[in-house]
């Protein structure tokens, strides 16, 4: 820790509390055994004992508070594969989507360029997918990662008159980093420039063999605006599900990932938020990073609004203290109280690693000294 009391400081140097306590005094403060001190003034008062205090690593506050999952075989069922679509810019993927959902969520973006990711969750022929959008555009590297890392399957589009570009390339490394299977979607396929050969040798130069090339990677040749082999993929998509064997425990407390988060002036702090493990329910009390509070509503990626959400479910919640950061997880914690703490706690961190890194001051002397 950055700060510890001086009674758990007395005990690690084997010392009786009161004899730092008057090291203390010496020091012009008066002090209580359950007062804390800060790692520079431990390490001082340490050297006095020929002990050298260092830093511990600061600890992922939430993985101590609330562990890993560990589930009984018994208690997990089959849940949606997670999908996320990459690609490099203007290949189409929110089309692919578009033409997955039948909206028209394309059209409604500011120069047809997505800069956030969406989650949606649709319905075929009662299975289940969460699908999420990310936007191809060089500058968004960090929400491709992030996408990928919450995801089972990776759908890969390539535009077939385009083939593959540098954020194909980045899309192919954060799926692999990510240990996640990579299908290929090869869009475009109604354009005349379409070179659907070009396109799986550019994919095997970066180690991805398709099928019919003697490979292992599923590649679809689809049209997004036509319609066309949006069945096939949906298909694959599910067999690759099928042998993933996704499953999750929907009897234990909820806990997932922050997808994306903003302020809306109306509704205040909105995060959505895809559920991993456990059943997201109004009124749990949670916790991500420094944000806290109690899930005051929540909306599927259709607008409706829910009452639970379950593993691999994407939903909007309302009810947070503040702007949650995109990447966190968060936890359904045991109590209100208990959500706050940690948040608590997490932002203290949060003050000190930032006081760590504000560079010194330059003194007046510093400058005459020069
Ligand atoms: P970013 O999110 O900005 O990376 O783009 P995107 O990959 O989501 O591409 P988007 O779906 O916005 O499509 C880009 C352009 O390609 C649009 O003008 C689409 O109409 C067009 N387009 C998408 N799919 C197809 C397709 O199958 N055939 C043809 N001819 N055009 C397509
Ligand atoms: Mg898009």
């Amino acid at each position: 820790p950055v700060r510890i009391s001086i009674k758990d400081f007395a005990t690690e140097l084997s010392v009786p509390s009161t004899e730092i306590i008057k090291k203390l005094m010496k020091r012009g403060t008066i002090a209580t055994i359950n007062q804390e001190i800060d790692y520079a003034l431990a390490a001082e008062l340490a050297e006095e004992y020929d002990i050298i205090v260092e830093p511990e690593e600061e600890k992922d506050v939430m993985e101590e508070v609330f562990g890993e999952v560990i589930d009984d075989e018994k208690d997990l069922e089959k849940r949606p594969p997670v999908v996320v679509v990459m690609g490099h810019v203007d290949h189409g993927k929110t089309s692919l989507l578009d033409a997955i959902r039948s909206t028209h969520v394309t059209s409604g973006e500011a120069g047809g360029i997505t800069q956030h990711i969406g989650a949606s969750s649709i319905s075929l022929n009662g299975e289940k997918i969460t699908f999420l959008d990310t936007p191809g555009h060089e500058a968004f590297t960090a929400m491709r990662m992030r996408g990928a890392q919450v995801t089972d399957i990776a759908i890969l589009v390539v535009a077939a008159d385009d083939g593959v570009m540098p954020q194909t390339i980045e899309a192919i490394n954060h799926a692999r980093a990510a240990n996640v299977q990579i299908i290929v979607a090869m869009n475009k396929i109604d354009k005349p420039g379409a070179n659907p050969d070009r396109v799986k040798q550019e994919l095997s130069d970066q180690g991805l063999l398709v099928e019919d090339w003697g490979g292992d990677v599923i590649c679809v040749p689809v049209s997004a605006l036509k319609h066309q082999g949006i069945d096939n993929l949906l298909e694959m998509v599910l067999l690759v599900a099928e042998m993933g064997d996704l499953k999750a425990n929907p009897r234990r407390k909820a806990r997932g990932t922050i997808i994306e988060a903003q302020l809306d002036k109306g509704r205040g702090p909105v995060a959505t938020v895809l559920v991993q493990s456990g059943t997201l329910q109004i009124g749990d009390p949670i916790v991500a990073g420094a944000a806290y509070g109690r899930v005051r509503a929540m909306v599927d990626s259709k607008g409706k609004s829910v009452k639970k959400a379950g593993p691999s479910m994407p939903v909007e919640i309302l009810g947070l203290s503040e702007v949650p950061i995109g990447g966190d997880m968060f936890y359904v914690a045991n109590s209100d109280k208990q959500a706050r703490q940690v948040a608590e706690r997490i932002k203290a961190q949060g003050r000190v690693q930032m006081i760590g890194q504000t560079p010194n001051k330059v003194s007046l002397d510093d400058l005459f000294t020069q």
